[in-house]
C-alpha cells in the first residue's frame, strides 16, 4: 500500500530510487515518481502506471542529483492519475508517505485560507504544505517537519526532502513500516528491508512514533518532543536478488508450481521426519496445555487459513478457537480469556487490521504468536511466539504458496497442541506426522493436472458469477477459490458452506451458474453430493473436485470432474488449494487480465 524509499549519497541517486521501487511495487502500481535535489533545487519526475513509465519518463528526462526520495502508488484518496502521483510538493518541501492523513480536510481548508494551493486531490500534499507553511513562519526544515507530523491524524511513513539542503532527508512512522540502511557515506530510507538490499544490509527499523533525521554519514531517532531514542541496528537477511518468473509466463504460476518444494520446508521445520514427532522451535515457551482458547486475526487469504485450522485445533486439540477478519476485530472490544492465546496470521506480516489488532491484545496481556512469512516483519517482531511459514517472496499479488505454507503451519501447530493436551497419543502422533508428510508429494502430483484444469477454466471465462461449494476444512476453501477467482478474473464469485446453499443462494442458480464443489471422499461426502444434487436438479454447471472414489460414487454426466489422488484428511485442504489456484489462474489468463497485478490490489495493506 505505497512504497515509499529516500537515499542520500555523493552518486546520481535517480536509478537507485528507481531499483529500490522496483523491490517495492508490490505495494501498489497505480503510479510512481521520483523527485532529487540538484544545486539545492528540487525537481521531480512522476508517472501514471506501472514504475515502467516512471522509468521511461527518466531516460527520456534524465534527473540529476545525490539525494532524493521516491514512491510508487496504491490510490486512497484520488485517481491514480499523474498528478496525484508522489513526491508532492509544496514550494521548497517535497514528500512521500504510505497511508491516510484523516484530518486532511479540516488542515486543507485551513491551508487553503492561508493561501496554499492545492494541484491535487490527495491527503499527502496537505502535508507538503503545512511543512512549507512552518518553514515560512521561521521554522528550520527539522523543527518545521515535526510540527507538522505532530498535527497530523491516521496512519503515516513518510519522507521529506527541503529545497537548498542537499545533505538532509527527514522521515517519521506511525503506523506503516519504515527502515533505515547504512551505507558506507550513504544513507537510505524504505519501507522494507528488501527495498534496501542492493545497498545494504545494515537495518534500523523505526518504530511507532518515531521521527528520524538524515544525512549522508549521521541519523539521529527522536520521539515527537524530540527526545533522542536508541534503536537497534540489525542484519536484514533480505535478498539482493530481484525475484524472477524462470521459464514461467507469471509469478504467480511460478509460485504455484513451488508449492511442493515450500510445503516440504516449511513441513521440515516443524515435523521431525525421522521420528514422526511435531517440534516448535521459536515457540517462547508457549504451552498449548496451558490455553484455554485461542483468538486468531488474519485478513483475506490468511483468514481462510486460519478458518480452516480452527476445524483441527477444535478437532485434533480440543482447544476453542475464535476466528475474526482483522477489521471487524480491532474494533469490536472483544472480551479475551485470560488464559487465551492470541494468533495472528499474515503472509506480509505487515496489514495495518492485523497489526491493530494485535495491539489490542498486547494491552489485554495476551501472550501473542504470530504465523508470518516475512521474518522481520512488524507482526513478527512483535509477537513472543513466532511460527514462520517458509515458502520465501510471494511476489505474485494473489497469495499461493503463502497460503498452502499458512496451513502446513497451523496443521503441524494443531497436532502439537494435540500432543501437548493430551488429545493425541504416541501412536497418533506418528501417523499424522506420516500424512502430513505426504502433503509435497500429493502436491507435485497434482501439478500434473493443470492441463485439464486450464481446458475447464474456459467454461468459467466470461461467465458473470461463480459459485464454490465445500463443507468442513473445504468450506474456507471454497471461500478462498472464490477470492481467487474474482481477484484475478474479475469474476464475481461466492464461496459456501454446501449445507447453507438452500437457505439462500440456491435462488441464484440456473444454467448459467458454474459451481465448483470441492469434496474429497471423506465422512461427509455424501452430504456435499447431496447438496450438489440440487444445484445439479437446477440445471447449474457442476466442477466437482474429488478422488477416484468421489468420482466413481458420483457417477454423474452432467458434472465435469477434476480427480485428485486419494489421501490422509489431513493434508486435503493443502492439496486441493492446488487446483483452485490454477483453476482461478487460467480463467483469468483465458480472459487476459494482469494475473500478477489485479487491478486496484496491492500485496501488502498497510492502510485499514
Ligand atoms: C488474496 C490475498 C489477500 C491477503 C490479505 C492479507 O490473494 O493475498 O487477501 O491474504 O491481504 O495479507 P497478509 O497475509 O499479508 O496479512
Amino acid at each position: 500500500m505505497c512504497g515509499i524509499v529516500g537515499i542520500i549519497s555523493t552518486r546520481p541517486v535517480a536509478p537507485l530510487i528507481v531499483d529500490a521501487l522496483k523491490r517495492l511495487e508490490y505495494r501498489g502500481y497505480d503510479s510512481a515518481g521520483v523527485a532529487t535535489l540538484d544545486g539545492g533545487k528540487l525537481g521531480r519526475r512522476r508517472a501514471e502506471g506501472k514504475l515502467g513509465n516512471l522509468e521511461q519518463r527518466l531516460s527520456d528526462e534524465p534527473l540529476a542529483g545525490t539525494i532524493g526520495i521516491g514512491h510508487t502508488r496504491w490510490a486512497t484518496h484520488g485517481a491514480p492519475v499523474e498528478v496525484n502521483a508522489h513526491p508532492h510538493f509544496s514550494e521548497e518541501v517535497a514528500v512521500v508517505h504510505n497511508g491516510i492523513i484523516e484530518n486532511f480536510r479540516e488542515l486543507r481548508r485551513e491551508l487553503e485560507a492561508k493561501g496554499f494551493t492545492f494541484s491535487s486531490q490527495t491527503d499527502t500534499e496537505v502535508i507538503a504544505h503545512l511543512v512549507a507553511s512552518h518553514i515560512k513562519d521561521g521554522l528550520a526544515p527539522q523543527e518545521a517537519a515535526l510540527a507538522a507530523i505532530k498535527l497530523l491524524r491516521g496512519a503515516f511513513a513518510l519522507a521529506v526532502l527541503f529545497g537548498g539542503h542537499d545533505d538532509l532527508i527527514v522521515a517519521a512512522r506511525q503506523g506503516p513500516p519504515l527502515a533505515i540502511g547504512h551505507g558506507e557515506d550513504e544513507m537510505y530510507l524504505g519501507s522494507d528491508a528488501v527495498a534496501l538490499a542492493p545497498f545494504t544490509n545494515k537495518i534500523t527499523y523505526l518504530e511507532d512514533g518515531d521521527f528520524t533525521v538524515l544525512t549522508k554519514t549521521s541519523y539521529q531517532i527522536l520521539d515527537l518532543d524530540g527526545n533522542k531514542l536508541e534503536r537497534r541496528q540489525q542484519i536484514s537477511g533480505g535478498s539482493a536478488m530481484l525475484a524472477d518468473k524462470g521459464n514461467h509466463r507469471h509469478f504467480m504460476l511460478k509460485e504455484i508450481y513451488e508449492q511442493p518444494e515450500v510445503i516440504g520446508h516449511t513441513l521440515g521445520h516443524y515435523l521431525s521426519f525421522n521420528n514422526l514427532q511435531v517440534n516448535l522451535p521459536e515457540s517462547g515457551g508457549l504451552d498449548f496445555a496451558k490455553i484455554d482458547r485461542i483468538n486468531m486475526t488474519a485478513c483475506g487469504t490468511a483468514y481462510y487459513a486460519g478458518l480452516t485450522s480452527k476445524y483441527w485445533f477444535e478437532g485434533l486439540a480440543r482447544l476453542p478457537v475464535d476466528i475474526d477478519i482483522a477489521s471487524e476485530f480491532r474494533y469490536r472490544e472483544a472480551p479475551l480469556s485470560k488464559d487465551g492465546l492470541s494468533l495472528f496470521i499474515s503472509q506480509s506480516g505487515e496489514t495495518a487490521d492485523t497489526l491493530a489488532g494485535l495491539k489490542y491484545c498486547e494491552e489485554q496481556g495476551q501472550h501473542l504468536a504470530a504465523v508470518v512469512n516475512v521474518r522481520e516483519s512488524t507482526i513478527a517482531r512483535a509477537s513472543h511466539s513466532v511460527f514462520p511459514t517458509l515458502a520465501g517472496p510471494e511476489i505474485g499479488v494473489a497469495s499461493t504458496k503463502a497460503f498452502t505454507c499458512q496451513l502446513s503451519t497451523l496443521a503441524s501447530l494443531a497436532v502439537a497442541a494435540g500432543v501437548q493436551r493430551g488429545h493425541i497419543d504416541r501412536e497418533r502422533e506418528k501417523q499424522l506426522v506420516r500424512d502430513l508428510s505426504e502433503a509435497p508429494r500429493y502436491a507435485n502430483e497434482v501439478l500434473h493436472l493443470e492441463d485439464t484444469i486450464a481446458k475447464l477454466a474456459h467454461r468459467l471465462a466470461n461467465k458473470q458469477h461463480v459459485l464454490y461449494l465445500g463443507r468442513d476444512t473445504n468450506f474456507p476453501l471454497a471461500m478462498e477459490g472464490a477470492l481467487k477467482l474474482k481477484e484475478l478474473s474479475y469474476i464475481h464469485a461466492e464461496g459456501y458452506a454446501a449445507g447453507e446453499l438452500k437457505h439462500g443462494p440456491i435462488a441464484l442458480v440456473d444454467e448459467n451458474m458454474p459451481i465448483v464443489v470441492i469434496a474429497p471422499h471423506d465422512r461427509i461426502f455424501e452430504k456435499t453430493v447431496s447438496n450438489m444434487q440440487e444445484v445439479a436438479a437446477r440445471g447449474g454447471q457442476i466442477i466437482l473436485i474429488t478422488d477416484p472414489k468421489g468420482a466413481e460414487a458420483v457417477g454423474m454426466d452432467e458434472a465435469e470432474i477434476i480427480v485428485m489422488p486419494e489421501m490422509p484428511e489431513i493434508i486435503t485442504p493443502i492439496i486441493y488449494a492446488l487446483p483452485i489456484q490454477m483453476l482461478a489462474y487460467h480463467t483469468a489468463v483465458h480472459m487476459g487480465t494482469d494475473v500478477d497485478q489485479p487491478r486496484n490490489l496491492a500485496k501488502s495493506v498497510t492502510v485499514e
